[in-house]
């Protein structure tokens, strides 16, 4: 008897990536596809990157970041805004709980000045919680982008007087929100769009870039067995030959 090989058993265990980032677009497509409003897309993305960081945590990738809400993303109409807030705040709510049950760590990365403080401190909160856990760490990039954390980063070695001679990349790493976790492996972007959009542009440097036209909320398990499989296809060279 011939059976299919399953998709997963396609992966190699002993080589996955040991970091994804992942720029979830699509939810208003996807939405708008179905005559709804774009929120029910948001809340379908949210339910989405559940079933995709438990799928990851359960493989044993060891981070994931998710660009949930960008630095730019403040000039969307102000009740989608405040939309993405709210679900934001539940999200965090309920991680206390279910994915924290599934042992992810998670934090915030961004800049949290601008937030409200009643994120704010639900920030510290789940953090909090879910610190001592040993899963998969997830970054939920937060008022996140690259450009901000770069010039914050610039801006804290000035101030900390530190000497040019000092100045090297690993310096320049130590002052990103990501400090003490290794660089994406792999970046997924989803929707058809093939851009970064300030997403991680310091730590993406050797990332393999994963394009897909699936809409975030349709994005599968199967689909992330896919972009790593495919990721596994790569001959990754960092520069050498
Ligand atoms: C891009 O889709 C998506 C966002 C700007 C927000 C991402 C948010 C989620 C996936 C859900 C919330 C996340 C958490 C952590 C609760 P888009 O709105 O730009 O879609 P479009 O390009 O089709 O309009």
């Amino acid at each position: 008897m011939f059976f299919k090989k399953k998709q997963i058993e396609k992966i190699d265990m002993n080589r996955l990536p040991v970091h994804i980032g992942v720029i979830m677009d699509g939810n208003g497509r996807w939405a708008k596809k179905r005559g709804l409003p774009r929120s029910a897309g948001h809340k379908a993305g949210a339910d989405s990157l559940k079933k995709i960081v438990t799928a990851c945590n359960k493989m044993g990738i060891k981070y994931i970041t998710v660009y949930a809400f960008s630095t730019e993303n403040w000039s969307r109409p102000k009740e989608e805004v405040e939309y993405l807030m709210n679900l934001l705040l539940s999200y965090l709510r309920d991680a206390e709980n279910t994915l924290a049950g599934e042992n992810v760590v998670i934090r915030a990365i961004g800049s949290r000045a601008e937030l409200s403080e009643e994120i704010q401190e639900q920030i510290i909160k789940t953090e909090k919680f879910t610190a001592n856990n040993t899963g998969i760490v997830m970054n939920i990039a937060l008022n996140y982008g690259a450009r901000e954390e770069l010039t914050t980063a610039v801006k804290a070695i000035v101030e900390e007087g530190i000497s040019v001679e000092e100045i090297d990349a690993d310096l320049i790493s130590s002052k990103l929100y990501t400090k003490d976790q290794p660089d994406p492996d792999l970046l997924i972007r989803t929707s058809g769009e093939i851009r970064l959009s300030n997403f991680m542009l310091w730590q993406l440097a050797y990332s393999e870039m994963y394009f897909t036209d699936k809409l975030w909320p349709d994005f599968s398990v199967k689909d992330l067995e896919a972009a790593i499989i495919e990721y596994q296809r790569r001959n990754r060279r960092f520069g050498g030959v």
